[in-house]
């Protein structure tokens, strides 16, 4: 049996649970967060000394009864120390002064600035929209399966894009939307598929891009499940953000933003101990 890791980043998600420690190498692993029994298993089985904890669900999952000394970090802090060490990994060089996005089941939009993280706004446009709407228009049965309608999908048959609008002398570049699903010149599962992670996908951009402005950065760094094996979203924000003039960087795995940034909050308390 592998030695028990001195410490367990956990990240409790609306809808998924995230776990990081280290056995030799970072490893990470993610639970939908509905099946608490199962998190509080596999947490038992690595029987880490101490745990930290972050995301919203961290008070549900019972902090007394998991055999280890357990601590909370907020949320943000984690996510700012998480994306930090995952570039470090990675070897993404970041400005100083960047946005830091949680593509979660909502979207939350940080500011941070060196060792500072601030949350300047955010959408409820998000993962979880993209599993509802996915349910409810093309009766999509999982996430996984929307992202690969999307993938396979063409929006601009079902959304008004600004040439459909102006013939000649548009105003503002042609292939852009002028209204998300206003046309629907085609309503086959893929096209809406891909409409609808358009539609969020621009709009997060477009609360980046705002917030950018306001905060003097040129970068936005991006994690969370919802960019997971998510190909057709991870386009449109590129390309929504590159024409507000923002630069996109995607953390491989940024999925673990959260639980990694609570590992390392973690490590660093067990070495001032
Ligand atoms: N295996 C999966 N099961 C469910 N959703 C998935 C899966 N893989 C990716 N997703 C997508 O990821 C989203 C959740 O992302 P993430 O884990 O970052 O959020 P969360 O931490 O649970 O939520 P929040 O941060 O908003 O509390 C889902 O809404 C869905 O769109
Ligand atoms: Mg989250």
């Amino acid at each position: 049996m592998p030695p028990a890791p001195p410490v367990l980043g956990l990240d409790l998600g609306a809808t998924l649970t995230k776990i990081a420690f280290r056995a030799g190498e970072l490893h990470t692993e993610r639970w939908p967060s509905r099946d608490l029994e199962a998190i509080r298993a596999r947490i038992a089985a690595l029987a880490p000394q101490r745990i930290v904890m972050t995301g919203g669900g961290a008070a549900v999952l019972g902090a007394s009864a998991l055999g280890a000394a357990v601590e909370g970090v907020s949320e943000f802090e984690a996510w700012s120390r998480g994306a930090a060490a995952l570039a470090a990994e990675e070897g993404l060089a970041l400005p100083a002064r960047h946005l830091l996005v949680s593509a979660g089941t909502g979207t939350s939009v940080l500011v941070v600035d060196g060792g500072s993280a601030v949350r300047a706004g955010g959408t409820g446009l998000g993962g979880g929209t993209l599993v509802g709407l996915g349910r409810l228009l093309v009766g999509a049965a999982s996430f996984a399966e929307l992202a690969a309608l999307a993938a396979r999908g063409k929006r601009g048959s079902v959304d008004l894009l600004v040439g459909d609008v102006y013939s000649q002398g548009a105003p503002i570049p042609p292939h852009l939307t002028a209204s998300n699903f206003a046309k629907l010149a085609s309503t086959e599962p893929a096209d809406l598929a891909h409409a609808l992670v358009g539609l969020v996908g621009e709009n997060i951009a477009l609360v980046c891009a705002g917030i950018a402005r306001l905060a003097g950065a040129d970068t936005v760094v991006l994690g969370g499940s919802t960019l997971a094996e998510n190909p057709a979203l991870v386009e449109v924000l590129t390309q929504t953000l590159g024409l507000t003039g923002l630069s996109a960087r995607f953390l491989r795995r940024g999925a673990y933003c959260g639980a990694v940034g609570a590992l390392v909050a973690g490590e660093r308390l067990a070495g001032s101990a």
